[in-house]
């Protein structure tokens, strides 16, 4: 795939109409106040709407936010499949439901971090966003709501990307986070636009895609997480590229048990033992070394305060579950750090949201602080860990993206990206 796309500075936005599509799908409290818990997001927006404002265009900008059931019927089905009794899902609980997943707290925080006033819009291209759009001046800003309050979003319907063309004579993708999805607001609308990224997609293309093309070696990749599964493609793709690829998380059971291993009450996913195998006589073949754990903390309970132990990563004892790498893993995965040009890590080493599980994630963060590699974090939950546990300013990246930083691993084809125009 082609990552070679025009920019914003590719193209005369004065005085023009931009829809910018970016990825505010922030973290909310879920006590229904509307706080915003992690506003990196929408930090990372901010060059480009800045940007924008400063050439003299007039900004519309959209995005989506969770996973609204677009339609009342959708949201008795949703509902109805968990297990929710059909007579008590009333329009008003869809209404309120869809409520919650209101931008208008993205556009309360936005224009306080841009110091000036973000527009709201009611709908996506109803009557209240096409009024406000018409009358938009250069260097003002309108968001519109929720792109998922429309049915048509999510299957990528022409008839909505060209209701969103209309507002606009531009269209500015930098929502790096959902260029995976093919959507009518991330790639439809491009059929009816000039194209072109913003400065979020580009850096994130630069380095990440940098990384994956013409790494400083050795390359090494750090792989975790709890399901060997959502990883196949990744350590697939990784195999062909890095010098090193170490696993840790969940998964390291999976690939235990392909060694003959006992895995005890580990996290195991049976139907994968193969495949591990698979992966192991790759790695071999292709002289890439695949580190697993030597050992791993286990828990008797998943649970914080659970009882602890450490044992040989194959021999986890009945009852028991490993629930983070050890102490002697540890040491081994920090040392092919140290040597690294590249490293991407992809995934907790455990359960670090347990304090007593938490020492193989925060011991491999605190590597990759103070290692000179080029370090790069894909999104999710690795962001979270390395964000929490206090690392975050010392990483060279830490990508915006959760599964489209998985998919752009993987080497798959981004249509939100695809759809832009080449350099
Ligand atoms: C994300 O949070 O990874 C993106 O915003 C994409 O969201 P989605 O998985 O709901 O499409």
């Amino acid at each position: 795939m082609n990552y070679n796309k025009k920019t914003v500075r590719d193209i005369d936005v004065k005085g023009k109409k931009v829809l910018l599509r970016c990825d505010f799908n922030v973290p909310m409290a879920k006590d229904g106040s509307g706080a915003i818990t992690d506003d990196k997001r929408i930090r990372a927006a901010l060059p480009t709407i800045q940007y924008l404002l400063e050439q003299g265009a007039a900004v519309i900008a959209c995005s989506h936010m969770g996973k609204p059931a677009a339609t009342y019927e959708s949201y008795v089905k949703k509902q109805t499949e968990k297990g929710k009794d059909p007579a008590s899902l009333t329009r008003e609980k869809w209404e309120q439901s869809r409520k919650e997943l209101s931008l208008a707290p993205v556009a309360a925080r936005l224009s306080q971090l841009l110091g000036k006033e973000v527009m709201m819009a009611a709908d996506v291209v109803g009557p209240d966003a096409r009024a406000k759009a018409a009358a938009l001046q250069p260097g003002q800003i309108l968001l519109l709501e929720n792109t998922r309050f429309e049915p048509g979003e999510t299957k990528n319907d022409p008839a909505l990307a060209q209701a969103l063309a209309s507002l606009a004579q531009v269209y500015v993708s930098d929502a790096f986070g959902a260029v995976h999805r093919a959507h009518a607001s991330t790639a439809g609308v491009a059929a009816f636009l000039p194209a072109v990224s913003g400065f979020l997609i580009e850096k994130e293309l630069d380095i990440i895609g940098g990384a994956l093309a013409n790494p400083k070696r050795p390359l090494v990749a750090i792989l975790g997480g709890s399901k060997v599964s959502s990883k196949i493609g990744v350590i697939n793709n990784l195999l062909e590229i890095a010098d090193t690829i170490i696993i840790g998380g969940g998964m390291m059971f999976t690939f235990s048990a392909a060694q003959g291993g006992k895995t005890g009450a580990s996290l195991l996913e049976a139907g994968w033992v193969d495949y591990a195998r698979e992966m192991m006589d790759k790695a071999a073949s292709k002289g890439v070394k695949l580190l697993l754990p030597v050992d791993a903390v286990c828990g008797d309970k998943f649970d914080a305060s659970a009882k602890t132990m450490v044992v040989k990563t194959g021999q986890v004892p009945d009852g028991w579950m490993g629930m983070d790498i050890g102490p002697e893993t540890v040491k081994l995965y920090c040392d092919a750090v140290k040597n690294a040009g590249t490293v991407i890590w992809n995934g907790p080493m455990g359960v670090f949201e347990f304090p007593a599980f938490a020492k193989g994630t925060q011991a491999v963060a605190e590597a990759l602080s103070k290692t000179d590699a080029v370090t790069i974090i894909g999104g999710g939950d690795s962001a979270a860990a390395v964000q929490q546990l206090g690392y975050a300013e010392q990483m060279t990246h830490i990508s915006t993206g959760g599964g489209a930083c998985l998919e752009f691993m993987e080497g798959k084809e981004l249509p939100g990206i695809a759809c832009l125009l080449d350099k």
